[in-house]
């Protein structure tokens, strides 16, 4: 039996409420989860919050609860956002779970028995408004550092590093033997330039407990709290741990977006090494949402809601926006008129209207009762199901999608040029309209079955009102032919109901 596909997201900060942008790749996350399952593969799908660090505490602090607390509130909202997209996760992780701080603590303490850490001091520009260390980088075209940043001291500070320099050459080597490590190809590219240009300095895993105690203690040293991404990052490994019998690790995809690359694909690469744990087979890095051609932010209020874009449109019309809109790599770009527009055209009257009229003239020509099988869309509907089983494979959802509503279209196309409300009216041409109306059911049902990991409910509304029981969620079932002549459907009604904007 092939071992058993281990997907993740990343794990967000738990500092307010979910946006489009946290959204999107648990979306994307949950459409390859269901793509595998539906392929006949076991899978395990794992997302939840990152709960320690200054962020948190700061976000708590501001709320003046106790950070704890501040997070057990805020991660029931999460995963109540969990369900409202219909996520199919298998476990959900927050990084104060006792399962996971034990597993840190337990990786630190290894790591640093066998010499990965050392100790020393550091010497820098701090901004106590924003609790961190400046670097050139900082400074003003005069030298200053910008008043946003408060009070600038210079502060000498402990701390414990994690030796990743010495294993620059072996990522360089690991990256460019394994194509597929990180996806798409230009975020590898630009992984392996910053790999080969600049020198890979030691990453500070430790954080003095006098500036910051919201964390993992070091198990080794009481004065210290564990730097939150090296926390955050053995997630994925910790909840692996935590189901031995599923033999879960090596992962098999991390969706992240492009702002933590430096994190999945050269820090946390190194830690596994470390751990003595291969590496996972891919990092796949979507891009950013911009609303409006802006950047998404709060202080703006340029902001997508998603739980007010789904209470208005549903879920299946979220989910399918905005892995149609965008292709799992580039930046995208919202816009209500745009999502609007595709609703409009692909989704109520591309599929919606297609199930609607195929069932609705099944209904009010023949009883309801599927007529004999006809194969005239066949080759169009395998077209589509062998295009979308090799797309899942490369997590090429845009794609499938475009290559699902190829038979969409078609089957439209299908209706106009048989014209069978015209036929009803021959008595002459009865056996021409049983062949259409098959072809249309039958692929609106193979549909169902493909569009089943974007479109969830939408997939299950046209397996009922086929009358079909089970559940459109195996790939296999796409082959042509699978409805059975004699049997009844169930009740046409719209899919997608027409919004007057
Ligand atoms: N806690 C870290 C991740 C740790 S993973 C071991 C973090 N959290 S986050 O909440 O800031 O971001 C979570 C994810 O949401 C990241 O992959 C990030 O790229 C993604 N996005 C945040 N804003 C986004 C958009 N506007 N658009 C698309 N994705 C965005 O980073």
């Amino acid at each position: 039996m092939s071992k058993r596909f281990y997907i993740t997201t990343a794990i967000d900060y738990v500092n307010g409420q979910p946006h489009l942008g946290h959204a999107y790749e648990k979306i994307i996350a949950d459409v390859i989860a269901r793509a595998r399952r539906s392929l006949g593969q076991e899978v395990f799908f794992l997302t939840g919050l990152d709960e320690h660090g200054q962020k948190v505490q700061q976000a708590a602090q501001a709320e003046k609860k106790n950070p704890q607390e501040y997070c057990d509130a805020l991660a029931a909202d999460w995963q109540a956002f969990a369900k409202k997209l219909e996520l199919t996760n298998d476990d959900f992780v927050r990084t104060t779970q006792p399962r996971h701080k034990a597993f840190v603590q337990a990786t630190l303490a290894k790591l640093h028995a066998a010499g990965h850490f050392y100790k020393a001091s550091y010497t820098g520009f701090y901004s106590t408004k924003e609790e961190t260390f400046l670097t050139e980088k900082d400074r003003l075209a005069d030298g200053k550092f910008d008043a946003s940043y408060g009070e600038v001291v210079e502060l000498k500070e402990d701390n414990y590093y994690f030796r990743l320099g010495a294993q620059q050459q072996w990522l360089i080597d690991t990256i460019e033997a394994n194509p597929d490590f990180i996806a798409p190809s230009y975020r590898r590219n630009e992984v392996l330039g910053f790999l080969k240009n600049n020198k890979l300095e030691d990453l500070c895993i430790s954080r003095p407990v006098a500036r910051l105690n919201w964390g993992i203690p070091l198990p080794f040293d009481p004065d210290f709290v564990t730097y939150v991404w090296f926390d955050a990052l053995v997630n994925y490994a910790s909840i692996a741990a935590a189901h031995p019998e599923l033999g879960l690790w090596p992962a098999d995809i991390h969706v992240i977006g492009k702002d933590i690359v430096k994190f999945h694909a050269v820090y946390w690469p190194i830690m596994l090494k470390a751990m003595g744990l291969p590496l996972p087979k891919q990092i796949l890095v979507h891009g950013w949402w911009q609303k409006d051609g802006a950047k998404i932010s709060k202080s703006t209020g340029n902001v997508v809601d998603p739980i007010a874009v789904i209470n208005e449109w549903g879920l299946d019309a979220f989910r399918f926006y905005v892995l149609r809109e965008l292709d799992i790599g580039p930046d995208g770009n919202w816009t209500d008129a745009g999502f609007r527009s595709r609703y409009q055209a692909e989704l109520a009257n591309g599929l919606g209207n297609l199930v609607n009229r195929s069932l609705s003239m099944l209904k009010r020509y023949r009883n309801g009762i599927v007529p004999a099988k006809s194969n005239e869309l066949a080759a169009d509907a395998a077209k589509a199901a062998d295009e979308t089983r090799v797309l899942f494979k490369q997590s090429q959802l845009q794609a499938a999608l475009q290559s699902i509503w190829g038979l969409v279209n078609r089957a439209n196309k299908f209706v106009d040029e048989t014209a069978p409300f015209k036929l009803a009216k021959d008595p002459a041409q009865a056996q021409r309209l049983d062949e259409v109306l098959y072809n249309l059911a039958e692929a609106c049902r193979v549909l169902a079955v493909l569009l089943w990991p974007f479109l969830p409910g939408t997939a299950t509304k046209i397996y009922a009102q086929l009358g079909l029981t089970g559940s459109p969620d195996k790939l296999d079932a796409a082959t042509w032919g699978g409805l059975q002549p004699g049997q009844t459907i169930g009740e046409p009604a719209p899919l997608f109901p027409r919004k007057d904007v």
